[in-house]
């Protein structure tokens, strides 16, 4: 007998680290069903894999109810740093709701309830629409990306220097966006996820100078590690954010200077089954490219 093949719709398919959800459904036997806000978008995330494209937006309920007709799940992360991201999100809930949706997996944010950065605070409403709807949903509370490191990987490749706008010694906890990415798949395509609320991180918390090592063992030659003011980092890592954006960003680096991030990998490890990808991988990953 024929397996069913779950339709997903998928927020950000033609995003930053989001996109990277597509795949790991399609490797999980899901059809793809991209949200995108445009014609070019259409393209960017059939090419990323998925199977169809929707043009909709998360401000305009009506187009989100169209796009998530017919499908079993939704996979939803809202843009970064967002004014009405909440907004988006409860709209999102309530469409896949209204249109029969089963399964709702939610990237939210490690710590959610840390409320003093927007960016936390924006997802706790979103979160208690889904535990007050009738979807079977699944919260992802996912550290600070690796994919983040991006930005600053020219700079350290280029002048042997990584720079970041807290001090060297802070450690921050941090996930490859690709593992979160395997656990939405799972989350929309397995039952065992279902109604969970769920942490992850890769093991380990390094610092700036620990990362510069490891940098320096993949590139061959030294990396030193320098805190540098937000603004002089804001010029060389050329984060794809407005001054509204650029401003809540600096909040949480505040926030990393005076407390770091706190994680714990064990969650991430007992889902997927196998060790998480690390960071020394992914910077042997970007040195390689
Ligand atoms: N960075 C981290 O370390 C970290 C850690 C934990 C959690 N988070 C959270 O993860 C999220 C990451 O966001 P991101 O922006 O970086 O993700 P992203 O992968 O760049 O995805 C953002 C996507 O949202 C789409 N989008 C924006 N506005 C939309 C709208 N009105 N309607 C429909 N789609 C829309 C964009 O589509 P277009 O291509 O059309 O613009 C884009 O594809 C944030 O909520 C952040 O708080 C981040």
């Amino acid at each position: 007998m024929e397996q069913h093949r779950p339709t997903v719709l998928v927020v950000g398919a033609t995003g930053r680290v989001a996109a990277l959800v597509v795949p790991a459904l399609v490797r999980r036997g899901a059809t793809v069903r991209a949200l995108v806000r445009s014609e070019s978008g259409r393209r960017q995330a059939i090419d990323n894999g998925a199977a169809e494209a929707v043009v909709a937006d998360l401000r305009d309920p009506p187009s989100l109810r169209r796009a998530a007709a017919g499908a079993d799940g939704v996979f939803h992360i809202g843009p970064a740093f967002q004014a009405d991201e909440t907004q988006m999100g409860c709209n999102l809930v309530a469409a896949a709701q209204q249109a029969g949706v089963r399964k709702f997996v939610f990237s939210s944010v490690i710590q959610p309830t840390h409320v003093t950065l927007a960016n936390h605070a924006s997802k706790v409403p979103v979160e208690a629409a889904l535990f007050e709807s009738k979807l079977e949903y699944t919260l992802l509370h996912p550290a600070n990306f690796f994919q983040n490191l991006r930005g600053a990987w020219p700079g350290m490749a280029r002048d042997g220097v990584f720079a970041e706008p807290y001090p060297v010694h802070t450690r921050i906890a941090r996930v490859d966006y690709r593992d979160v990415a395997e656990v939405a798949a799972i989350a929309l395509t397995e039952d065992r996820l279902a109604y969970g609320s769920f942490e992850l991180c890769a093991p380990g918390r390094f610092n700036p100078q620990e990362i510069a090592a490891m940098a320096g063992e993949a590139l061959g030659r030294p990396v030193a590690a320098r805190e540098m003011d937000f603004e002089g980092w804001v010029e060389r890592t050329r984060p794809p954010y407005d001054a509204r954006q650029l401003q809540l960003l600096s909040k949480v680096h505040a926030h990393y200077a005076a407390h770091g991030l706190g994680g714990n990998a064990l969650t991430l490890e007992a889902i997927l089954g196998r060790a998480p990808r690390t960071l020394a991988q992914y910077i042997r990953e970007l040195a390689a490219a």
